[in-house]
């Protein structure tokens, strides 16, 4: 029994963990999205699971299979996770916003499919609410981890996010790294804590990344407690 509990140090706890792009539809054949393949979320979420965790895993559209052991959510539009993670969040102990949230949204969603028209060149775009942001405002106990893929300068990036945001951690990648970004099974990441640390990782496999990043959270959390 000591064992079990040993190897499975997030059991009673729940994880919620968002992954994959959202889509937000112009019209019934169109939609705004990104090229986010889900894939380190889905990992982050079995590396919740494997330790234990009751997960839930609050995806937007993406090609994987559900991961065994954790219950699935999904959503399309921003809007629709922001739902789905406010409807999870009070009793959760550790969010992992592994999304690709889309940042904006056409400002109308026409019901019929738009015709082209001369002279037309633009679709009105407006922002998406920021649900990393409206989480850290409303923060009590949970652990907040954020992500950020950078093209340049993603520690800077990632620190004014992590202040911004009220994050304790952020997981940042630079997506041009041949080593990981998007749709790669490796990632190449860094950890950034709220007090200032910055643990770089080495190139790896997304499933032993998410294992490897969630128990160096549970360990500076416990160091800090
Ligand atoms: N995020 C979110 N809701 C949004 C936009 C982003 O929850 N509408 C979350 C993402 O899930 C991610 C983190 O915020 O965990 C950072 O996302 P990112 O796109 O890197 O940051 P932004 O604040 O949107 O800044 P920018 O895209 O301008 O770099
Ligand atoms: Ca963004």
């Amino acid at each position: 029994f000591a064992h079990e509990q040993q190897s499975l140090p997030l059991k009673g706890k729940k994880v919620v963990v968002t992954a994959g792009p959202t889509r937000e539809r112009i019209d019934p054949v169109r939609y705004i999205s990104n090229f986010s393949s889900g894939k380190m979320g889905y990992s982050m979420a079995k590396a919740a699971a494997a330790l234990g965790a009751y997960t839930v895993l609050i995806s937007g559209p993406v090609e994987l299979d559900k991961p065994e052991g954790v219950q699935l959510i999904k959503v399309e539009s921003a809007a629709e996770m922001l739902d789905a993670v406010l409807s999870e969040y009070e009793d959760a102990s550790i969010v992992i916003k592994s999304a690709a949230v889309a940042d904006y949204r056409p400002k109308e969603q026409h019901a019929q499919k738009m015709k082209k028209r001369e002279g037309d060149s633009s679709i009105e775009l407006e922002r998406t609410t920021d649900i990393l942001k409206t989480l850290g405002e409303m923060k009590k106990n949970q652990v907040l981890v954020g992500f950020a893929a950078e093209t340049n300068d993603a520690v800077g990036y990632g620190q004014s996010k992590l202040k911004n945001k009220n994050l304790d951690y952020i997981i940042v990648n630079d997506v041009t790294d041949p080593n990981g970004g998007f749709g790669n099974d490796k990632n190449v990441v860094t950890l950034l804590s709220k007090n200032g640390t910055i643990q770089p990782f080495e190139p790896m496999e997304k499933n032993k990344l998410s294992l490897l990043l969630l128990e160096t959270i549970m360990n500076e959390e416990s160091e800090h407690k």
